[in-house]
């Protein structure tokens, strides 16, 4: 059985996560919530970690709301990057394995080769928003003694704690409201069922003997956000009418920035196929 303690697990990635592991014999899952061990007490971190047991140590925890982030900078950085040296200095000093989940807001989302904007595992990181730069310090931090895996626009079906940007959409239709969604930018949602499902094979595969790998677990199909939500629409047999084209200039203007162009691809994730966005939605998506 492969042992995994985790922080984040009560959040909208981590409690999809929690709840396939825990459906499978051959793993045993332990959550440290944030009552227990608030990631920026050190001596907190190192104290309880100690008296745990376990084989893979995955960490979750963050401050992600990315508009809030450049407002709270001091606590932002605290959570993602001093947060995170303190898990994961606990964790190498018992000799353990360390996952660190990251994100697509590590790089600029800007056409770089032939007007494409791909981004691989050894794509160079640029973040364009401070939530994207704490992300990418945590990642400096891990880099070499761990695995990174970086996530782009994760969604689910039910969460009452928070809205993905799947749900959000489909209860603004559903209560009638226009909406404006971005026509030249291109985002890659990511079913969290596929992540938890590639984590587990992967975790399974490597046979607790990690190399220090970044890997990208995204979902097979870059869209715009404006298509994304004629599919939402779709899906939920909702008024497709509602949703009103506007540019990333227009949508972002005060707002915090994101990658622009953001297709975020794989060149080491061989062992799990993740699906496509229009494929969940018409074939996986249960509501
Ligand atoms: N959602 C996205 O769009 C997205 C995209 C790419 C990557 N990611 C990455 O995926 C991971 C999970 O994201 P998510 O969307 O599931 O986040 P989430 O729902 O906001 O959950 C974050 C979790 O971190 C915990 N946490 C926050 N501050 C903490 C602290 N000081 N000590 C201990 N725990 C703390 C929270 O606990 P409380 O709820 O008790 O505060 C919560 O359980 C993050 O690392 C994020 O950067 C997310």
């Amino acid at each position: 059985m492969v042992r995994i303690a985790m922080t984040g697990g009560a959040g909208l990635v981590g409690s999809k996560i929690v709840e396939i592991l825990k459906a499978d014999e051959n793993f045993g899952v332990l959550m440290v919530l944030k009552q227990q061990m608030d990631i920026t007490n050190r001596n907190l971190v190192f104290d309880t970690l100690k008296d745990l047991n376990f084989d893979v140590f995955l960490h979750l925890a963050a401050y992600t709301n990315v508009d809030k982030a450049e407002i709270e900078k001091e606590n932002v950085r605290k959570i993602n990057v001093e947060g995170t040296r303190n898990v994961f200095d606990a964790v190498k000093s018992m000799n353990k394995n360390f996952v660190y989940i990251s994100t697509d807001f590590v790089f600029d989302g800007e056409k770089k080769i032939n007007q494409k904007s791909i981004f691989f595992e050894d794509s160079k990181p640029n973040p364009v928003s401070y939530y994207g730069l704490t992300k990418y310090e945590g990642e400096k931090i891990v880099n070499g003694n761990g695995t990174i895996i970086r996530l782009s626009y994760p969604y689910r079906t039910k969460f009452d704690n928070k809205l993905d940007f799947v749900r959000s959409i489909r209860s603004l239709l559903e209560q009638g409201k226009t909406l404006s969604m971005v026509t030249d930018s291109l985002i890659v949602p990511t079913f969290i069922d596929d992540v938890a499902y590639a984590l587990k094979t992967l975790l399974l595969k490597s046979n607790l003997n990690f190399k220090p790998e970044i890997f990208h677990l995204v979902g097979s199909q870059a869209l715009s956000p404006y298509d994304c939500g004629k599919i939402i629409a779709k899906t939920f047999g909702l008024d497709d009418s509602l949703i009103k084209a506007t540019t990333y200039e227009e949508y972002f203007k005060g707002k915090a920035k994101r990658p622009q162009f953001s297709d975020i691809r794989s060149m080491n994730n061989i062992f799990y196929k993740m699906s496509g966005f229009e494929d969940i939605m018409q074939n996986r998506y249960t509501f």
